[in-house]
């Protein structure tokens, strides 16, 4: 069976920066601590006045075909994930495709373009669909081009409001990839929930605490059924696990979960799912806040355990060091997890090729979805190639006034007038309606 999987990938993140302990604490009259060790959050990624989901995906497609040398009759596929769609009707996959044929020869007219939402999730799901389109048989040879782009703003005042994030993950679905193979296995977790949502409004309605413990159940289901298919995991078969980030405090509860799950630990006598999602405490416990003092105190011990630290250090940890830098993405935040543990990994020298990944993907509404990949031996190139560090440190660091202005730009409820800007070289930038995408 011909291994189908991500070949290349590029990133572009929204070109300003919001600092969190040096602006935003200062301003919420909050320890900074409590964003850099609560969160673990340093910065977010915000875009600009003339960025928005469509330039910063056809950017990021932009440098990646590029750079792999493709021409559009090379695409059979276009997939934009996203969750800050603005037209109801015409896939930001065709205003992405309108950017990138002003600059490439020829054009996407036979290649079949959508657009996939469910909240963060999308992104990998896009994946899927790009596998089994690939698997079927049904590529003709060529490529799939999926986009996942989101500029994952709040409402000001907002709870969610210091994990925003802006940016956008390209990544090229092909047969014999150089970077990872994706696995046929998956596992799902998934449920009616209503803690994240955006019935017609730009900005989330978020019942913040709710939403944390939605994850957890969500990804614990998605664990258990994917040892239904792929048969129990090791932890010391998995190099890195690169898990959904809407901050990286986050990712260290879901660290804890997973460990807990995968080493089989049972000296806590009741079952994480009681406590979490929909399901009812355990008889055990008289009261909620008896289990919850419990639990917190059995996860406390676990966390302290030497095995848990040198595990969460090595498999965890180097997944989260973008998002430290940039807030949720949503759609791209699982996608450049994976890319920061590489990183992390050329960096540090280790050879990864042939090494496994566990894969946790979870989006709002709710869903998780876990799979597996195997590094191919072309993922150094891949790395060595992405400029994320430039990108990070060119950003322009916002001042409080400068955010609460661009914020409003970016409102879709306020009507305010854009500065003339210098539009940078060699970007495709947001000029009005009706001129989106142009390059200059
Ligand atoms: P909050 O009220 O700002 O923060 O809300 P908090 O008071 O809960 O504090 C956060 C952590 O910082 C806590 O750690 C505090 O103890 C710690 P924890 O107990 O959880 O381990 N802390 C400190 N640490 C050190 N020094 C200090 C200090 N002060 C506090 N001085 C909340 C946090 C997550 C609720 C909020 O940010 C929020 O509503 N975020 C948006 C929703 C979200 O991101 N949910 C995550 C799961 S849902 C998801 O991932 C899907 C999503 O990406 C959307 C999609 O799928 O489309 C969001």
């Amino acid at each position: 069976m011909t291994a189908v999987g991500i070949d290349a990938v590029e990133i572009w993140t929204g070109n300003l920066k919001l600092d969190l302990p040096g602006t935003f604490a200062p301003e919420k009259d909050e320890d900074p601590e409590k964003y850099t060790k609560g969160l673990g959050l340093n910065a977010s990624s915000f875009p600009d006045s003339y960025e928005d989901i469509v330039t910063m995906g056809a950017n990021a497609a932009h440098r990646l075909m590029e750079r792999k040398g493709l021409d559009p009759d090379d695409i059979g596929r276009i997939d934009v994930a996203t969750e800050s769609a603005f037209d109801n009707s015409k896939p930001v996959s065709t205003y992405v495709a309108g950017c990138l044929e002003q600059v490439f020869e020829g054009d996407f007219h036979h290649a079949n373009k959508g657009e996939r939402k469910f909240a963060c999730i999308a992104g990998t799901q896009s994946l899927d669909d790009a596998y089994n389109w690939i698997r079927a048989g049904r590529n003709r040879g060529r490529s799939a081009l999926v986009i996942a782009t989101d500029t994952a703003l709040y409402a000001r005042g907002d709870a969610g409001e210091a994990t925003q994030g802006a940016g956008a993950v390209a990544m090229l679905i092909s047969e014999d990839p150089d970077f990872v193979t994706l696995s046929t296995e998956q596992g799902y977790g998934s449920a009616d929930e209503t803690d994240f949502l955006k019935p017609n409004q730009q900005f989330p309605s978020v019942d913040g605490k709710r939403s944390v413990q939605v994850y957890l159940a969500r990804m614990r289901e998605a664990l258990q059924d994917y040892e239904q298919v792929a048969g129990d995991v090791h932890p010391d078969d998995l190099a890195f696990i690169p898990f959904h980030t809407p901050f990286p405090g986050m990712v260290r509860k879901a660290g804890l979960l997973g460990y807990r799950h995968i080493t089989r630990d049972t000296s806590f006598e009741d079952d994480l799912a009681d406590e979490i999602g929909r399901q009812p405490r355990s008889e055990a416990f008289d009261t909620d806040e008896e289990f919850h003092d419990a639990l917190r105190e059995y996860m406390d011990a676990l966390k302290d355990t030497d095995a848990y630290q040198e595990w969460y250090a090595e498999t965890i940890d180097p997944t989260l060091t973008l998002s430290r830098e940039v807030g949720n993405w949503y759609t791209g935040s699982v996608h450049i997890a994976r890319i920061s543990a590489l990183k992390h990994a050329l960096e540090a020298g280790r050879d990864m090729t042939g090494k496994q990944l566990l894969v946790g993907s979870y989006g709002s509404g709710a869903q998780a979805e876990i799979h597996s990949e195997i590094v191919q031996d072309g993922w150094e190139g891949e790395i060595e190639a992405l400029n994320i560090d430039n990108q990070l440190e060119d950003r322009y660091d916002l001042s409080w006034a400068d955010y609460e202005e661009v914020h409003d730009v970016h409102n879709h409820d306020m009507d305010v007038d854009v500065e003339e800007f210098t539009a940078p070289d060699s970007e495709f930038v947001f000029d009005g309606w009706g001129r989106m995408g142009e390059r200059k």
